[in-house]
């Protein structure tokens, strides 16, 4: 299986470590470096993995050239959301197929970041038949510096369709090379479902937690409940109004859930603020203001934390 990761940041090169370590001849692995990064890495080829336990090692990558992107079986796009678009734009001139400059048909592509809102911009660049899924992933992992990354907490990832034809056997054989290199990984047939539990988790979690300047655990404490509450209504209004039902309060018990769970963690937007880096908020409340305005719905508590966050720093547009 021809595998390209894209991205080197903490859960590209998470992948990239973990299928490194099975040595499996019959999979051939290659890093894509994002757009950002390339031009000042190219050259470099070394990481440093630091596993769950402590270890440290430095490993060597094999960098994706236009051949390992024509014959990708698999391209795991992990990248911040308002990326995505970038990196398709960028491989398919790659390819050179002049006819037809496009990613191949046959190949999946995986999509692997925080935020909803990436496939409708896709969409367009894509072949009709070309399988996209998504892997949701709660395994904790920072990036240290460029091309250091250390996995901090074991979690589990669940991969699913999102467009393109159900081709079982293969979605099988995908599922079980995941799961034997970073257990446990969950096919799962509705995984929109869960990228809606996701998108309530960030909804919540990341703007709160950045404007306060705060660690995740704070969020579960009893002042924020009732803004949460307010938060998580109309992301069920707008969900309803796409037809996708929703639970609040079951939603608001697994927010809570993952803000104990990652009490001392920062989280991504926070740090992205912090480090007066680009937010994922235009995927993440600023999805929910749109959805808001195509159903006519008002979603006030989001649309102020998309704008509280963009008065930060502004976001790329979506
Ligand atoms: O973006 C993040 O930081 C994470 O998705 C989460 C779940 C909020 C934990 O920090």
């Amino acid at each position: 299986m021809n595998i390209v990761i894209v991205g080197q940041g903490a859960i590209g090169l998470l992948w990239y470590a973990h299928l490194q370590s099975l040595s499996d001849p019959s999979i051939n692995l290659s890093l894509l470096p994002s757009t950002a990064d390339k031009e000042q890495h190219s050259s470099q080829s070394l990481y440093c993995y630091t596993h769950f336990l402590g270890l440290s090692e430095q490993r060597y990558y094999q960098l994706a050239t236009p051949q390992h992107l024509k014959q990708a079986d698999v391209i795991l796009i992990c990248v911040k959301s308002y990326q995505v678009r970038g990196v398709i734009k960028q491989i398919a001139p790659l390819l050179n197929t002049t006819l037809n400059q496009k990613i191949n048909k046959q190949t999946s592509i995986i999509l692997a970041h925080n935020g909803m809102g990436t496939l409708a911009e896709i969409t367009p660049l894509l072949n009709k038949e070309q399988s996209v899924l998504t892997l949701l992933t709660t395994h904790g992992c920072t990036r240290a510096m460029p091309y250091h990354i250390i996995h901090t907490g074991l979690g589990e990832t669940h991969l699913g369709l999102v467009q393109g034809q159900q081709n079982s056997s293969a979605q099988k054989q995908l599922t079980q090379l995941l799961h034997r290199a970073m257990p446990q990984v969950i096919w799962q047939e509705n995984i929109i479902e869960k990228q809606w539990l996701k998108l309530t988790i960030n909804c919540v979690i990341n703007p709160l937690t950045a404007l306060h300047n705060v660690n995740n655990g704070e969020i579960a404490k009893p002042y924020y409940q009732t803004q949460i509450k307010t938060i998580i209504a109309e992301i069920v209004a707008v969900a309803q109004a796409e037809a996708q039902p929703l639970n609040a309060s079951e939603l608001q018990q697994q927010v809570v859930k993952v803000a104990t769970q990652t009490a001392k963690n920062c989280s991504s937007m926070r740090a992205d603020i912090l480090a007066k880096r680009v937010t994922e908020i235009n995927y993440i409340n600023g999805y929910i203001h749109r959805l808001g305005m195509k159903h006519q719905l008002k979603t006030p508590e989001n649309t102020q934390l998309w704008q509280a966050i963009m008065a930060k720093h502004p976001s790329k547009s979506h």
